[in-house]
């Protein structure tokens, strides 16, 4: 007969529970709370879904970050990268291209609205800030303009946690224990559309924002180099949408007082909020594109700033130093390149901007139980992002909620009061009704 061990016998889960606690260091984290909030093991998902590794699974209402557009383990995104890992893994972007990074600079400058015609690579999205801060600057530098070293963004926005990201970002919790390191920071107010006075329309709010930008820069156009925006909605905010017009003045004014206008597409692009690209709405052209997050559709690090054929033009030269000598090692990666391009390819062959309003709208209408709740407030919906406010007393809602959402099956991540979904563009009906229903149950008892 055989003896039971006499070892006590630990879940798979809480194995790399203890080893993940000992040697990782976690993102975002007070990794004291863990003591309390334990992490969560994943060991494989599929689709919208994340398991664990006890057999318990979460639907994946924040794509992973933002990052995840088709779900995790897409059959093409996952064959493409195979096939690239046959024939070329890396090569340095220095001296040398290769066929993935051609391609997918070529198609993102078509897709791209205006004339963005060539793209600069870097990893994650607050490279591609650092990147189009330092282009923007070194542009007018070399056009004559050497006083241009100043930034402006919006109050509440976030742009990454380098150093050059983290000063044009607006939020307290990120930036403050680093004020020391940063530059001086200017903000103009937002057009956030909660942010409006009572029986004052978001279109009529965005137009004031506009006017004190204009203000704004009547005064400093001089020593300026860029406005940087996350065009219509400023995620890590608070999900907070604003009106089209804002943008439309703000490319009006950025081309009067000769400012460069930053387009910070890291959370907005690839089809975010409805169309390719944020600016569309507007129907403007930043003389900078940021991308990054669903660009490889949540499978690698990639990123990536289009600039103009203008900007390019100021920096084309015998001599060295009018160059733009930003580097990063992995530049260009081909194994994140074809993800990029797979991805690409799923927007063109699936209509996916067209099947994603079809899938908003059912979701929408799943949810009217909760837009409709009386602890719910200011509900939104963009494209394919909800948002909205709930009216709990409890001090640690998000985290309570983020618990309440695992013990329902659900990954959602609230910022402070604000619940949001931004969920991968493959839920099904079930999915969609699931994640409703579920939401809903949390917010009854918030
Ligand atoms: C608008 C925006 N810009 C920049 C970043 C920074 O990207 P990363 O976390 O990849 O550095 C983020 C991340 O959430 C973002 O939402």
């Amino acid at each position: 007969m055989q003896m039971a061990p006499l070892v006590p016998v630990m879940s798979a889960n809480a194995d790399w529970l203890a080893r993940s606690h000992a040697a990782v260091w976690h993102p975002c984290t007070q990794m004291k709370q863990h003591e309390r909030l334990p992490l969560v093991p994943i060991a494989r998902a599929r689709g919208a879904w994340l398991f664990d590794f006890d057999g318990r699974r979460y639907l994946d209402a924040v794509s992973s970050w933002w990052v995840n557009l088709f779900g995790h383990a897409h059959p093409k995104i996952n064959a493409a990268i195979t096939a690239q890992l046959a024939e070329l893994e890396h090569v340095m972007l220095a001296g040398f291209t290769q066929r993935p990074v051609v391609e997918l600079s070529e198609r993102l400058a078509a897709l791209a609205p205006g004339r963005l015609g060539h793209c600069f690579y870097g990893s994650d999205g607050a490279s591609a800030v650092e990147i189009a801060l330092k282009m923007s600057f070194h542009a007018w530098r070399n056009a004559g303009y050497a006083a241009k070293t100043g930034f402006v963004s919006l109050a509440g926005s976030y742009h990454g946690e380098t150093l050059g990201a983290l000063s044009v970002t607006d939020l307290a919790i990120f930036r403050d224990a680093y004020a020391p390191l940063l530059r001086q920071q200017q903000t103009v107010p937002s057009p956030d559309a909660r942010r409006a006075a009572a029986g004052v329309s978001a279109h009529e709010h965005a137009l004031g924002a506009a006017s004190a930008l204009q203000a704004w820069l009547e005064e400093h156009h001089a020593t300026t180099a860029a406005l940087i925006v996350e065009p219509l909605v400023q995620g890590a905010a608070g999900m907070a949408m604003y009106d089209a017009i804002y943008l439309a003045r703000a490319r009006e004014l950025c081309t009067q007082y000769r400012v460069h206008l930053i387009a910070d597409e890291i959370m907005t692009g690839m089809g975010r909020t409805g169309t390719m690209f944020a600016c569309e709405q507007a129907g403007i052209a930043p003389d900078f594109l940021c991308l990054s997050k669903g660009l490889t559709g949540g499978y690698l690090p990639l990123s990536v700033v289009l600039a103009t054929d203008d900007v390019y033009a100021a920096f084309y030269d015998d001599d060295v130093t009018r160059g733009f000598l930003h580097s990063h090692s992995y530049t260009g990666n081909a194994l994140a390149c074809s993800a990029a391009l797979a991805v690409l390819d799923l927007f063109r062959d699936d209509d996916v901007i067209a099947t994603n309003r079809t899938r908003a709208a059912a979701l929408t209408a799943l949810a009217q139980p909760l837009a409709a709740h009386p602890k719910v407030t200011g509900w939104r919906n963009l494209g394919m992002i909800w948002a909205f406010e709930v009216d709990s007393e409890r001090d640690d809602f998000a985290r309570w909620c983020f618990s309440e959402g695992l013990a329902r099956e659900l990954l959602l991540r609230p910022i402070g009061r604000t619940v949001y979904w931004m969920p991968p563009y493959c839920l099904s009906d079930d999915e969609m009704a699931l994640l409703a229903a579920r939401t809903l149950e949390i917010v009854d008892c918030a």
